[in-house]
């Protein structure tokens, strides 16, 4: 996810102007041949669906794979090998080797990690949750997705927090369509996280992608119905809600990466790569195998 900066933030209140596109006797029509809003928010074609269709496919299906690699004992370094050779396999790139400094391709984030774990030696305990984020570039298209594992069997607890943070993402997923905007997705992340008296964290947010990894505009995980730019059929972006049990503060360990609960509770983050159609949008990370987010701990139950 981006880092929130307070400068990309003056999005706010800015709508692109409703005289942008017309609705003429049922035809749309996208006129001034505009590719990009105000707020510099692409507008992608048809085709350019088909790209992120495939990028979204492939980091869903390592995502997939990589559940049957999660149990007590494996190190996290383990699992960011396979997903290298996943990468490999498929024919498509990390998009995270070498951004930044990064050298892996995944960041996996146990526990009261939030977010940018590195893989390392870390062997994972039963009872342990992890998110693992894996992006891919596939013909020059970036799919970014992310999900919650169990090695072994959760508690109750842990359980909870990832289906509220799970629930929580795809009731803001319900909430995209043109004419929405960019703050009802973050109210309903909000809403839905503190009315279980959980927290969504503030320093981290999605983000515009596409032909690049990370392009405006920030898409934050709380916020006001109604605010923020509108959304407009052909925006690319993700959504990706972390929520802490405790309270939303985080902080950055002395690795300048790995994002941490101030107050060392649980945290949990779903993360999809989407695109606004003419009347919802299309989920491009999907996982056709529906490993999204029935974790191995939901065979225990069932
Ligand atoms: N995939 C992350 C995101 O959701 C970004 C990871 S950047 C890395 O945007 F360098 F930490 F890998
Ligand atoms: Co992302
Ligand atoms: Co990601």
């Amino acid at each position: 996810m981006s880092t929130f900066s307070t400068g990309i933030l003056s999005l706010r209140g800015v709508g692109v102007a409703l005289c942008d596109r017309h609705h003429v006797e049922g035809i749309r029509l996208v006129i001034f041949g505009r590719s990009a809003t105000r707020e510099g928010i692409r507008l992608h074609s048809r085709e350019d669906f088909a790209g992120m269709r495939t990028a979204g496919a492939v980091a869903a299906e390592i995502l997939d794979d990589l559940c049957d690699a999660v149990r007590p004992g494996v190190s996290t370094g383990e699992i960011d090998d396979l997903t290298r050779t996943m990468i490999e396999e498929r024919g498509a790139k990390s998009a995270t080797i070498g951004y930044r400094g990064y050298e892996h391709a995944s960041c996996i984030s146990v526990n009261h990690v939030v977010c940018h774990g590195i893989p390392g030696r870390k062997r994972l305990e039963d009872g342990d949750i992890l998110n693992i984020d894996v992006t891919v570039v596939v013909d020059g298209w970036y799919g970014d997705s992310s999900r919650m594992y169990v090695a072994g069997t959760a508690n109750r607890r842990a359980k909870r927090l990832m289906d509220v943070t799970h629930d929580a993402l795809m009731l803001a997923i319900g909430q995209i369509m043109p004419g929405n905007t960019f703050g009802d997705i973050g109210a309903a992340i909000q809403h839905h996280a503190e009315s279980h008296r959980m927290s969504v964290v503030r320093e981290f947010c999605g983000h515009g992608l596409g032909r690049e990894f990370h392009l405006p505009p920030n898409v934050v995980h709380f916020g006001r119905p109604g605010t923020g730019p509108t959304l407009i059929e052909g925006m690319f972006f993700t959504v990706e809600p972390m929520i802490n049990l405790g309270k939303p503060g985080t902080k950055i360990l002395q690795d300048n990466w790995t994002a941490v609960t101030r107050d060392r509770s649980l945290s949990a983050q779903y993360e999809h790569s989407v695109g606004v159609t003419e009347n919802g949008c299309e989920i491009f990370t999907l996982s056709s195998a529906d490993r999204f987010h029935p974790t191995n701990w939901r065979r225990d139950d069932a």
